[in-house]
């Protein structure tokens, strides 16, 4: 694991799970759009595989509607987050939480799954490592499918947006922590450095908690669905919104369905 991955998403996931959850509110209505387009594609439940599920946001919300899922992820206390979450939503017997890294997808789900009828990889949740690992995820997944299964890529950052609105400093507050992003960005290889920088709110002062340095690749739609479909999933759309199904644009997030070929 790359040591920006471990301090993110492990060392200080009490920063993170912050993040996480300020999207908790939103995650319904993008649940909602995946089980419309879902049921016109005649799938209204089944076996749905979360990939870096995180604290279960997706899960949870898609074990609601009825789906039986299988969530992974390599953050020990995210998925004790998304077992207590799991609990507190009456969906414990519908959820498998499974501490591993997804590269070794096969190794750490295969034994306890039968074939996905879904496959979510939700909130800018690729390019974290190498574009071959990103490959062999995505062909795993598409051996733990069956046939005519559906991948959704949702809530993804691309390089069309990047190269309009590319903002190189931004502000967010999360309760009582304040955080402070640095970006660059290299139009040339897609590549976002950015440096994380998270204060503590102190009366009128802030006071410096931690700072995490985040390099990633970034893709092009054109691009992810080349990979996608080398790894056996052949694209069917893209939105900008999967809650409305606004068509997607340069200023949208990017949302992919894709097709089990
Ligand atoms: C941006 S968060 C998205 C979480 C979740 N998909 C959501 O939408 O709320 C990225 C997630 O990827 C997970 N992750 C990073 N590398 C991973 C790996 N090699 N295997 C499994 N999970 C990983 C992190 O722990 C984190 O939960």
């Amino acid at each position: 694991m790359n040591d920006w991955i471990r301090k993110l998403f492990v060392e200080r996931s009490d920063l993170f799970l912050k993040l996480m959850n300020q999207r908790w509110c939103k995650t319904e209505e993008l649940v909602n759009g995946m089980v419309k387009v879902l049921s016109s594609l005649g799938i209204s439940s089944g076996n749905m595989l979360d990939l870096c599920c995180g604290n279960g946001r997706v899960s949870i919300h898609m074990a609601k509607k009825g789906f039986n899922v299988v969530g992974v992820d390599v953050s020990r206390a995210f998925l004790e987050d998304a077992r207590r979450k799991a609990e507190e939503n009456h969906v414990k017997g519908l959820v498998t939480f499974v501490e591993g890294d997804v590269r070794k997808l096969k190794r750490i789900v295969g034994s306890v799954s039968k074939p996905f009828d879904v496959i979510v990889n939700a909130w800018t949740s690729i390019g974290f490592y190498s574009q071959e690992d990103d490959l062999s995820v995505f062909k795993q997944a598409r051996e733990l499918s069956r046939e005519g299964a559906i991948l959704f890529i949702t809530e993804t950052m691309h390089t069309e947006y990047l190269s309009i609105k590319f903002a190189p400093t931004s502000y967010t507050e999360l309760d009582d922590v304040v955080m402070l992003e640095n970006r660059k960005f290299d139009p040339t290889n897609g590549r976002v450095n950015s440096s994380w920088i998270f204060y503590r709110k102190q009366g009128e002062d802030l006071k410096y908690i931690d700072r995490v340095e985040i390099e990633h690749h970034v893709y092009s739609l054109s691009e992810l669905c080349s990979l996608l479909r080398k790894a056996g999933w052949e694209p069917m759309a893209h939105y900008g919104s999967l809650s409305t199904l606004q068509p997607m644009s340069p200023l949208t997030h990017m949302n992919i369905v894709a097709k089990a070929q």
